[in-house]
């Protein structure tokens, strides 16, 4: 054998161990293909070789053509084997991995309670009829909660029965009219105003439990009249249960107003039928009509209390239990599940 061919063939032998050497940095399919242009490129390193295949002597020519086959053969086969176990490897990888296209896990984020959420409803509703939002101190003392309300100390609402009292002068505020007095002490008139808040009774059974939330409401100008009352709360409440709610004002009494009235509304459950499929209808107990708040025009002995002329100004005020809103809103028929704080009642308002 001449010494051309000689090491001609030992630069093949070499070339393939070079290759075979080399398995580790063939980690990505990347570095697969950037080796593959190394060793069998058009410019590549067997490419080199086979330049010298032409120099050899006729007779070495078939000896060296047939190694440098053997040796291509060699390459490929190690770079194609390299290849499908890389190939198994990166789908694997591809597969266990996050795939984009699938929605987001979302946490709970949790919801506003439906107090909440019907104390913001009546406030917007309120504010957007231009009534400015208060608010003010659960405990109160007993001049702003009854005697300036003219409600005299012989009177039945205070009762132990019914007021909780923290010493002999101070009480958690048994509803939100103590805001009445508040706000107008801190301006004249006009005066328009809401204050929603927590209020507290010596009280609870089914229907009552010894706090709850209510809103207040005041209005108090020159010439304000029991027309504008029915006006406003005809409008609040086909704004909050709809507007084909009808309104009926009952003649009722409170200290605080003069005249005074209950505000019913058609009930919300059998739309003023006072039945549903044939029975009597559970919410109105049939009678078509639902109790939501009182009212009345701000009697002058109020007026009297915060240095404001009865001769001059007039007002209208009501008040009205979130709770029970809230109940006739979205059909809640227990009390006491507002304050369970049980989940699955509650992510139902999300
Ligand atoms: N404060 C009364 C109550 O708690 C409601 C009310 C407010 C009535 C304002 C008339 C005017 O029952």
């Amino acid at each position: 054998m001449s010494n051309e061919l000689k090491s001609f063939l030992e630069g093949l032998d070499s070339l393939a161990q070079d290759c075979e050497s080399r398995k580790g940095q063939a980690c990505s399919l990347k570095a697969l293909e950037e080796l593959r242009i190394e060793f069998l490129g058009r410019k590549g390193r067997l490419a080199g070789l086979m330049g010298c295949l032409g120099k050899l002597e006729n007779c070495d020519k078939p000896a060296g053509g047939k190694k440098a086959n053997e040796v291509k053969q060699r390459i490929t086969e190690l770079l194609d084997g390299w290849e499908s176990e890389l190939s198994v490897a990166e789908s694997s990888q591809a597969l266990s991995k996050f795939d984009p296209s699938m929605p987001g896990r979302r946490p709970w984020a949790g919801s506003l309670h439906p107090v909440t959420l019907v104390m913001e409803d009546i406030c917007n509703v309120l504010g957007g009829l231009g009534f400015e939002h208060v608010s003010g101190p659960e405990v109160e003392n007993d001049w702003h909660n009854f005697e300036a309300l003219n409600i005299p100390p012989e009177h039945p609402a205070r009762d132990m029965q019914d007021t909780l009292y923290v010493s002999d002068n101070i009480v958690l505020r048994t509803h939100t009219s103590g805001m009445q007095i508040r706000s107008m002490l801190k301006q004249q008139p006009p005066v328009a105003v809401i204050a929603p808040g927590k209020v507290y009774r010596r009280d609870s059974d089914l229907t009552h439990t010894p706090m709850f939330h209510q809103i207040e409401g005041l209005l108090v100008d020159h010439h304000v009249s029991m027309a504008d009352l029915r006006g406003t709360l005809t409008v609040f409440v086909r704004k909050i249960f709809g507007a084909r709610t009808e309104v009926r004002f009952r003649p009722s009494f409170f200290p605080f107003t003069e005249p005074s009235a209950e505000v019913d509304i058609s009930c919300v459950m059998c739309g003023g039928k006072g039945e549903a499929d044939g029975h009597t209808c559970r919410v109105c107990k049939g009678t078509g009509w639902v109790e939501i708040l009182g009212c009345g025009m701000v009697d002058p002995n109020v007026f009297k209390s915060v240095g404001y002329d009865p001769e001059l100004y007039t007002g209208f005020a009501f008040g009205l239990g979130i709770e029970r809103v809230a109940m006739l809103k979205y059909g809640i028929g227990d009390l006491r599940m507002f304050f369970e704080n049980d989940v699955r009642f509650l992510e139902q308002f999300a």
